[in-house]
């Protein structure tokens, strides 16, 4: 099978490890750079959807596998579509799980998916701002940003009058990203990130995993795209996620094949286990950053039969197998992350972590030097026999990879020991 992929971040790099292992495999095309993909595939390098379809056109692609959100939400899905070629993740339609916020909103009270209660308000419009900046001013309320907005656009507001700031702020910060805001009853508990393979009918589910948000330990600082994250989170076992899959996954695919826009692809949902219960938080259209390499570390079968089913509406029956034990992803980021990276920074090459894998994201070479080029830069994926045993394992080979400035956290999976 020949593959291409589309990203080149960390996530991407733990994707193109898994996928070159594969048997099925028989040539693997990257449109982006990343040092890690050195030995598994060759580079075709594309920035636009045109240039990505050019790409797996000449290919000769029988299975195009891509990562980010920025071209699902640009239609990169359908335009393969109308030249035969499959692809794994959802359509422009379908993706608009992760690209509105509103949108997802809407689809998870139609099919009746348990959620924050939410005021969506249209900031352009005289009285819906009134009822928005009155939501704001009675606190306890997150504010979000309707569109993609590379993972800031959500502001969790300690007081009514920072929720009327962020609000304001919001559409300078996010243009027309934030022309339309969810405003989001606050909510309190651990999150888990449940990622599903679905083929617009079937959700498979992967294993739970859990990510870590705020840049600093204890969950203090800025949100960022995710510090580090291990897998399988002990809050969500095989059968809740079973249980969990049929509440908010499939719910959601019946509804959008309803709609006729059937979801395929990764569909993850963000919840928070409150004391009320489970409260679904956001929808992903895509595998999560950091979330994919502890899960790829477990992953252990061929992962092709299964992308290409759930590319083509035929997701295999039963479950993935996955290796006994954890995976941790501790994320190295780059200083000034998450507003203003520092990038240019000589990144030492390190041991690896038995059983894991580092993986590269925001990194070029240059010359014979690996360098950091990016906000999230090294994912050190430990893997061990339980979570404590993994999260050591990572640990114990942070220092040889640790950069000038690099922030990272020392409390990646800390909880689940
Ligand atoms: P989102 O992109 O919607 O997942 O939001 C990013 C992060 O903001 C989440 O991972 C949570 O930590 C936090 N967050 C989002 N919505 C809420 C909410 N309703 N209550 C509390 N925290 C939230
Ligand atoms: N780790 C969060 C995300 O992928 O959006």
């Amino acid at each position: 099978m020949n593959v291409v992929l589309v990203g080149g971040g960390g996530r991407e790099h733990a994707l193109a490890w898994r996928i070159a292992k594969s048997p099925t495999l028989s040539r693997l095309v990257f449109t982006h750079e990343n040092p890690g993909f050195v030995g598994l595939g060759v580079v075709d390098a594309a920035s636009s959807i045109d240039g990505m379809v050019d790409v797996a056109v000449r290919a000769r692609a029988d299975l195009v596998v891509v990562g980010p959100e920025g071209p699902l939400a640009a239609g990169l899905v359908d335009r393969l579509d109308a030249v035969g070629i499959p692809c794994f993740g959802p359509s422009q339609a379908a993706s608009r799980l992760e690209s509105s916020k509103a949108f997802a909103k809407e689809i998870m009270a139609e099919a009746g998916v348990p959620t924050a209660g939410a005021l969506v308000a249209d900031l352009d419009d005289k009285a819906s701002f009134e009822a928005a900046v009155a939501r704001c001013r009675r606190g306890d309320v997150v504010v979000k940003a309707d569109g993609l907005a590379a993972g800031k656009g959500v502001v969790v507001c300690a007081s009514g009058e920072d929720a009327v700031a962020a609000l304001l702020g919001m559409r300078e910060a996010f243009g027309d990203a934030a022309r339309t805001v969810v405003l989001e009853d606050l909510l309190v508990g651990p999150e888990v990130s449940l990622l599903a393979l679905c083929d617009g009918e079937r959700a498979v589910p992967m294993l739970s995993a859990q990510d870590h948000k705020r840049l600093l330990d204890g969950d203090q600082g800025p949100n960022t795209g995710g510090m580090g994250a291990y897998a399988p989170c002990s809050l969500v076992d095989v059968a809740s996620f079973e249980a969990l899959c049929e509440q908010v996954h499939v719910p959601v695919l019946r509804a959008m094949a309803a709609r006729g826009t059937p979801f395929r692809g990764v569909l993850y949902a963000g919840l928070m286990m409150t004391p009320e219960g489970p409260r679904v938080l956001e929808f992903n259209a895509r595998f999560g950053d950091p979330e994919t390499q502890p899960l790829m570390v477990l992953w252990d079968e061929d992962l092709l039969p299964w992308l290409y089913g759930a590319a083509i509406g035929h997701v295999p029956s039963g479950r993935p197998r996955f290796r006994a034990g954890a995976a941790c992803c501790v994320v190295l980021a780059a200083e000034g992350y998450p507003d203003d990276p520092h990038t240019g920074v000589v990144v030492p090459v390190g041991e690896q972590p038995t059983g894991g894998e580092v993986f590269f994201a925001g990194t070029r070479r240059v010359q014979e030097q690996l360098v950091s080029s990016g906000g999230r830069v090294l994912g050190v994926t430990g893997f061990g026999p339980d979570v404590g045993a993994a999260r050591r394992g990572a640990y114990a080979v942070v220092d040889g990879w640790r950069f000038a400035g690099a922030q990272l956290r020392s409390d990646i999976a800390a909880r689940a020991d």
